[in-house]
């Protein structure tokens, strides 16, 4: 058995099969026919390798009907699939041999790969087409891809995809132009990505997408239905950019285009390479949430040009980014907003602690996921967390030092994928000492907040959080204060006001502000998570409205857990799921299905 390749095995990410004794790929080519009508993707991968190899190389895969492997010479490769983790998904052992440089895989993807969700037309904005998307974040791009399917391995790519006539494709990738697709009612669309990126990066869309040009590196698409809307929400992308620009050095990769995608995305964002998605949630039809834009922007810089090695090491991606976006933010809206987006951050924090529990292993920056799926670790933990860490080196060594520090360490390690006790090591040797005086052990292994995790306060904050401590005393925001709230303000003062009210209050919140008419997505989902965990009628038929359309883990959680709280309103939501079931990402109806599960244990003990 201890034949010398296996004991010398080693396995750095606990969410891959790629063994570091392996070559690893450095770039592939994706040659693909999107089949609507089965829902499958079907064609080859081929992969350059780093250095030629032999003997055995390790691939993930999960789902994936392998058809054939041959090398550069045309030679055939031998191949087995190891047994189905129900994570991981199976390894492909492909037995390579002498001297092989490149190897092309044929293959097909299943109907159920967890990376993508296909819609028919009636399920789209226009009816007309049919749609699909990818998500292959965290460990997704294994459903799409046999490939070493870890941040640690960087891979360039190129692709070609054949589509339908009437769709159109995007990737994280720039195009490379179109061509017929051979068969008359097809084409095909070229795609380049130059650089390297972690494979959760990968990303793909095929629709009837139209774009409107926002800037001269930046455009935005959409379906024709809603991309006038979301040009206007997004008009101001350029001077974010700019901005962040300023902030972290030039933007690295040529253009920044996005893409808004069906309410089922899972997601707020997703940072994919020139090609940011977004939820058609963040279209509030006033621009109050472009936070979402400036976080996938950006990650430009933290994340994608400088990623965590793996998930474990997750809070260097979004840590970082949570911090990064509010720098945008308070550049471009005075520290006042910043302020209040740490607030509504901090609540977010909150509700993850209370969730996993204080003592959670889960809480600690620096997880240890071996045999944790990484969907079902995710948390504002590693944000909210994450990005206090951040600011606490910051206010340690102050604003200028800090952003040389940011600057030298973008230098040193963009285009790689590190770890936390990396990031450690060049924090203590450009700027030595400050990591033990941040107690830097304690935020990265130890679970629960830091004694010394900074407060916000502003004027502002106290006013809110005062005025809705004092609900339980009768006193009620006056007209200016109404009038003049904008929408942060407003959603921080819901965030603070009681889990339950009676319905006489509600009724007074509702007309006063207007809540069940609301757009922006972030007031209506806190409003109607207080209102049905207070059994309130009235909003019943606005929270079905909202979730049999909305897939986006971020409202679904809230909403489902509130809904838990009352018989009647249990029963709505077991009816709301079976309706919108059908619209929902795997993702997504993994979380609702687990909520609804608790349902029965509170029915049970109750
Ligand atoms: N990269 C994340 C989304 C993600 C994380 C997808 C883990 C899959 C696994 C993205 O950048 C993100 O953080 N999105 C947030 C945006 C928000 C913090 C402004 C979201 O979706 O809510
Ligand atoms: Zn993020």
């Amino acid at each position: 058995m201890r034949d010398g390749k296996a004991f010398r095995m080693s396995l750095i990410d606990p969410h891959s099969y790629y063994d570091t004794d392996q070559p690893a790929a450095k770039r592939f080519h994706l040659d693909w026919r999107v089949d609507f009508d089965r829902h499958v993707i079907d064609g080859s991968a081929r992969l350059e390798l780093s250095a030629p190899g032999s003997g055995p190389l390790d691939l993930d895969t999960k789902g994936l009907t392998i058809d054939s492997a041959t090398d550069q010479r045309g030679e055939a490769i031998p191949f087995e699939l190891g047994d189905e983790d129900p994570i991981l998904g199976r390894r492909l052992r492909l037995t390579l041999p002498a001297d092989t440089t490149t190897l092309t895989i044929h293959y097909s993807t299943s109907p159920e790969a967890l990376a993508l969700q296909w819609f028919a037309p009636e399920q789209t904005a226009g009816k007309r087409h049919p749609f699909m998307f990818s998500q292959c974040q965290a460990i997704h791009a294994r459903t799409i891809v046999p490939i070493q399917d870890t941040p640690r391995v960087r891979v360039a790519y190129t692709a070609s995809v054949t589509v339908p006539a009437a769709l159109s494709a995007v990737m994280s990738a720039g195009p490379a132009g179109t061509r017929n697709g051979g068969a008359s009612d097809t084409r095909t669309f070229l795609f380049e990505m130059p650089q390297p990126i972690p494979p959760y990066l990968l990303a793909i869309v095929v629709g009837d997408i139209e774009s409107r040009d926002l800037s001269s590196r930046a455009r935005v698409w959409a379906e024709p239905e809603m991309v006038g809307k979301a040009a206007w929400e997004f008009e101001e992308v350029e001077q974010m950019i700019e901005t962040a620009e300023k902030l972290f050095g030039p933007y690295d990769w040529d253009r920044y285009d996005m893409i808004v995608l069906p309410p089922a995305f899972p997601y707020g964002g997703m940072e994919n390479p020139r090609m940011t998605f977004l939820t058609p949630t963040v279209i509030a039809g006033d621009r109050s949430l472009v936070d979402v834009v400036a976080h996938e922007l950006a990650h430009s810089w933290t994340g994608n040009l400088v990623t965590n090695a793996t998930n474990e090491h997750f809070w260097l991606n979004e840590g970082f980014t949570t911090w990064a976006e509010r720098r945008i933010l308070e550049a471009l809206h005075g520290e006042e907003r910043c302020i209040l987006g740490w607030a509504i951050g901090q609540k977010a924090l909150d509700d993850s602690v209370a969730r996993f529990g204080e003592g959670s292993p889960l809480t600690k920056l620096r997880t240890d996921l071996k045999g944790i799926d990484p969907d079902e670790a995710f948390s504002s933990i590693p944000y909210e967390k994450g990005a206090r860490f951040v600011n606490v080196i910051e206010r340690e060594v102050g604003r200028e030092r800090f952003d040389e520090f940011l600057a030298s360490y973008m230098k040193r390690f963009r285009f790689q994928s590190i770890t936390s006790e990396e990031f450690i090591e060049f924090l203590e040797q450009q700027l030595p000492g400050v990591a033990d005086k941040v107690l830097w052990k304690e935020w990265l292994y130890e679970t629960g907040m830091p004694k010394n995790a900074p407060v916000f306060r502003s004027a502002k904050l106290d006013e809110l959080t005062a005025l809705a401590k004092s609900w339980s005393d009768g006193i009620k925001p006056n007209d200016a204060q109404i009038e003049g709230w904008a929408t942060d303000e407003l959603l921080v003062y819901l965030q603070h006001l009681p889990r339950e009210l009676d319905h006489e209050s509600l009724r007074w919140l509702d007309a006063s502000f207007g809540l069940n008419a609301r757009g922006n997505y972030e007031i209506l989902v806190e409003w109607l998570s207080i209102a049905v965990a207070s059994d309130y009628e009235p909003a019943f038929a606005r929270v079905r409205e909202v979730l049999v359309t909305v897939g986006r883990m971020k409202y679904l959680r809230p909403l489902y857990n509130a809904l838990g709280k009352h018989a009647r309103t249990r029963t709505l939501a077991r009816e709301i799921y079976a309706e919108g079931r059908a619209g929902y990402h795997s993702l997504s109806r993994r979380v609702i299905e687990s909520i609804i599960e608790k349902y029965a244990v509170d029915e049970v003990t109750a």
